[in-house]
């Protein structure tokens, strides 16, 4: 775990040096879980905002997109209950003064019962060797069951204190097991108290009597307030789906992990309107489709992993949550909610105006159920970094440090190199990435030795190097550098545009979400 963390520390540190991502107005000391792209953050940023978009709105004819305002009429958060429901439970240590989420710190603590749990799983798979059967040992070590049924103990006493509202209680859990502040190590807890997580701003001057709005802190309500306009100008039909990108504000109480946990950041969402009684089987299917999605990344399987809720949004009638395996643990990326008709109906109610969709093929009018995909911008980032960063020793006793970003997503996509800066060597690189620089994202860099050149590509993911040498002026030649394997082809200038173009297609990936 420590050299996990080790390992995240330097990734933090490498997203800074190479132009990913910057702590927000750093020259005053930065803003507290508010964070900048670098000019390759947001190239890595966009090329995943595309996957995600084309996903959505090219593989299916039923999903259309839309761009709404930030701000929203103050009634929007009533009717969707997020003036009154979306808190955090918030627990300080009087020590440390530090504050915590009371459901986090208990989370956490389930967390210690499932190393532990592991832990002796794993010592004595060692021990048995091949013949061990990891599933009977769980079931029968007194030592398993012992930890096993404290966990099942908290979880269920954690359960019913969240679906009850039960405050008193999640701190009562945080005193019966002697959870302690990770800063002083005390367990000098005050209450736990609920915390409204939106924003909130003026709109108009005070003469006028301002208005008090809020920065949306979901974009899945834009989509709800048009989903009238849409379903009626677009002429669509049940079952369809609104896709969009953007901006969502929290207050979040505790702020941490780098961008995993911002208070600026950005969603993906989609929200499928269905008829009422069909949710699940949408739900199932979205399920699937949006784990193909990640996984043709090719980040690795294992890396993914559903988490169902154990408490409901306010909204919602089932709900999932897709994680990954970042270098803190496995963490959600991705939440797949049923909302029922929660939104609409209370949309309806609050506006006064019918939210109804007339269904020709049942011949009834009904409110339709939705099905909700939400998958944050920034975490998606985060999980492609940390699963391509990796430290290398080589053979001639080097080490490099290089991105293995998903070609399709890099920043750049090649990297166009003179040998040397003379004898017409630059004219010839620049004349090749003037033929290439329309379709791929291409950098020229003519300075410093070879080697280092391609360790800077590496440290940005490029997964192609072109070098230009005097052979090339002749022969029409060039050297291509493949970033992970490091091997080197000499090919015609005119083979570039299909060896690459193949490697970067977004194509491929869509084969596999819809296969
Ligand atoms: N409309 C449903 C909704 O907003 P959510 O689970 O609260 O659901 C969806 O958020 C996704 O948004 C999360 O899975 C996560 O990727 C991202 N997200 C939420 N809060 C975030 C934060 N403070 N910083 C970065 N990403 C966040």
């Amino acid at each position: 775990m420590a050299q996990q963390e080790d390992v995240f520390k330097k990734l933090v540190a490498h997203c800074k040096e190479y132009g990913f991502v910057f702590p927000s107005s750093e020259i005053y000391d930065g803003l507290g879980a508010v964070y900048d792209y670098g000019q390759n953050g947001v190239e890595l940023k966009n090329n995943i905002k595309r996957y995600w978009w084309d996903s959505m709105v090219l593989l299916h004819e039923n999903v259309v997109g839309i761009d709404a305002a930030i701000f929203m009429h103050p009634t929007t958060w009533k009717a969707s209950g997020h003036v009154d429901a979306f808190n955090d439970p918030l627990i300080d240590n009087k020590d440390s003064k530090k504050r915590y989420r009371a459901d986090v710190l208990i989370e956490d603590l389930l967390a210690k019962y499932d190393d532990k749990i592991e832990k002796e799983v794993e010592k004595a798979a060692k021990r048995f060797g091949e013949s061990f059967d990891a599933a009977l040992y769980r079931q029968t070590n007194p030592r398993v069951q012992e930890h096993q049924a404290k966990r099942d103990e908290i979880h269920a006493r954690f359960v019913k204190a969240l679906n009850d509202s039960d405050l008193a209680e999640l701190k009562q859990i945080i005193v019966d097991y002697e959870v302690v502040c990770p800063i002083s190590g005390t367990k000098n807890w005050t209450d736990v108290r609920q915390f409204n997580l939106m924003f909130s701003t003026e709109m108009g001057s005070t003469a006028d009597g301002a208005m008090k709005i809020y920065l949306r802190p979901e974009t899945a309500q834009g989509i709800f307030v048009n989903y009238l306009n849409v379903q009626k100008t677009g002429r669509m039909k049940i079952p369809f789906g609104i896709a969009q990108i953007g901006k969502a504000f929290r207050n979040e109480i505790v702020a941490r992990q780098f961008i995993f946990r911002m208070r600026e950041f950005e969603q993906m969402e989609m929200q499928f309107f269905v008829r009422p009684g069909t949710e699940m089987e949408w739900f199932k299917k979205w399920k699937e489709t949006r784990l193909k999605w990640h996984k043709a990344l090719g980040l690795g399987d294992h890396k993914y992993r559903f988490h169902d809720h154990d408490k409901l949004a306010h909204y919602a009638n089932a709900a999932t949550d897709i994680e990954f395996e970042m270098p803190f643990g496995f963490k959600e990326v991705e939440g797949i909610h049923s909302r029922t008709d929660f939104d609409l109906s209370s949309h309806e109610k609050y506006s006064g105006k019918s939210i109804k969709y007339f269904d020709p093929e049942l011949n009834e009018s009904y409110t339709p159920y939705v099905i909700e995909t939400s998958i944050g911008v920034d975490r998606t980032f985060l999980s492609i970094m940390a699963a391509s960063y990796t430290e290398e020793q080589l053979e001639n006793g080097e080490s490099r440090v290089v991105l293995k970003l998903p070609a399709v997503l890099a920043p750049i996509k090649l990297a166009v190199m003179p040998l040397v800066k003379k004898d017409g060597l630059p004219e010839k690189a620049r004349e090749i990435m003037n033929s290439l620089k329309f379709d791929f994202k291409c950098q020229y860099d003519e300075k410093d030795s070879i080697g280092k050149r391609y360790r800077r590509q590496d440290a940005i993911g490029t997964p192609f190097c072109v070098t230009v040498d005097h052979d090339s002026l002749t022969d029409n030649t060039v050297t291509i550098r493949y970033r992970d394997t490091m091997q080197q082809e000499r090919v015609p200038v005119e083979k570039l545009h299909e060896i690459i173009g193949q490697k970067v297609s977004m194509k491929e990936l869509f084969k596999k979400i819809v296969e």
